[in-house]
């Protein structure tokens, strides 16, 4: 197993040695995991002029997967829009073709009470959002700001999807489903979008090869009620890029604790990038204070998505289960009657799991 470890800035260093901790852990049992690491973002710029150096991208694709930490500090806020840190994060979205991003989003019972809504909605939590990542609204053609026939300004941007690429992603969400419960709720606005008329006939057409998994289709915005009213009804979500980063964001704050969530994105051949949600944190960065977990978890995903070890994955996010329960806490996710532990001690813990 080939992975690049992309640090990046702020905590992304400090949550990235807990998930290489880990998964050295695991070598000396006997996997074979080679770990390399290289920069990116303000890093990347501050070593090599680019927040993504070339060398960085050559080891990325030439391994099966990429753990990032995080990217962007306020020393890169007046820097070109090109150099900043940001960029380096989009370009490798782009360059490995990374177009499935999931989101699982879990509620440790334990810590229920950090979420905002009433304990027993959230508390058991465990859906998965798969959202399109290189299509939609935020690529489509033609788009921009002209001045039209009145005079007036006018903004515009194009929502398209073809075919091929709904297809794929509607794929992913089955297997994902598949593995999971068996159920996948495709969500669109096909009362009112072509787009979505196109993605609901693919996504039955897709399910045809999935008889085993229940296909259920819901207009976004009545998901976005769902996703509060009572969020334990989904198990898998398949959606498309701007709902997908609307929905995804909703649905992480059930959780209300930011240092928890992972993420996978994927290609074709389920190479993927891992990585936290959370960003790099620069208010407590340098204070071996971050939550770790995200990052954990998102080395958890990769065992399951690319190298397909469900096992590894498993007792990965046992091992943090168990550290949970134990009453270890990082600070943002701290309560009284609980023991608060540093970004370092937390990794140590999870490895003694
Ligand atoms: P952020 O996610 O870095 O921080 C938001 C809040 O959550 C802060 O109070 C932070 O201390 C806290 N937090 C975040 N991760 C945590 C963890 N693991 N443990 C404990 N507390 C944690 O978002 P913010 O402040 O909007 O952005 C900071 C920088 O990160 C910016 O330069 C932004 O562009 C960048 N960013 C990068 C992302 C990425 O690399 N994927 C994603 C989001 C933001
Ligand atoms: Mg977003």
């Amino acid at each position: 197993m080939k992975i690049a470890v992309l640090p990046g800035d702020g905590i992304g260093p400090e949550v990235a040695a807990q998930a290489v901790k880990v998964l050295q852990a695991l070598n000396s049992e006997g996997l074979k995991i080679e770990m390399e690491h290289a920069t990116i973002g303000g890093a990347g710029y501050d070593a090599a002029g680019d927040p993504l150096p070339e060398a960085t991208l050559a080891l990325s694709r030439a391994a099966d997967a990429v753990l990032l930490g995080a990217v962007g500090g306020y020393q890169y806020d007046s820097l070109p829009r090109p150099m900043r840190p940001e960029q380096g994060l989009l370009r490798i979205r782009k360059e490995l073709n990374l177009f499935a991003n999931l989101r699982p989003v879990n509620v440790y019972p334990e810590l229920a009470d950090a979420s905002t809504l009433k304990a027993e909605v959230v508390s058991g939590l465990d859906i998965m959002i798969v959202r399109e990542l290189t299509g939609d609204l935020y690529f489509g053609q033609p788009r921009g700001i002209h001045v039209n026939a009145n005079g007036e300004r006018e903004g515009y941007n194009t929502m398209r999807y073809s075919e091929s690429e709904v297809r794929r992603v509607a794929h992913i969400g089955f297997q994902i489903a598949m593995k999971r419960n068996k159920k996948l709720c495709s969500v669109e606005k096909a009362n009112v979008l072509e787009t979505s008329e196109l993605w609901r006939e693919v996504v039955i057409e897709t399910a045809k090869e999935y008889p085993e998994v229940a296909l259920s289709h819901m207009y976004v915005d009545n998901a976005a009620m769902q996703l509060v009213r009572n969020p334990k009804q989904f198990d898998v979500i398949v959606t498309g890029n701007i709902f997908g980063d609307i929905l995804s964001d909703e649905a992480s704050m059930l959780t209300g604790s930011i240092g928890m969530l992972g993420s996978a994105s994927l290609d074709q051949n389920r190479k993927g990038m891992y990585e936290p949600i959370h960003g790099s944190a620069p208010d407590i960065a340098g204070q071996d204070i971050a939550n770790p977990l995200a990052t954990i978890l998102s080395a958890a995903m990769m065992m399951r998505y690319t190298f397909g070890r469900d096992d590894v994955a498993d007792r990965i996010e046992n091992a943090v289960k168990k550290v949970i329960s134990s009453g270890l806490r990082t600070v943002d996710i701290y309560t009284a009657g609980t023991t608060k532990v540093g970004c370092a001690a937390m990794g140590d813990a999870v490895v003694a799991a």
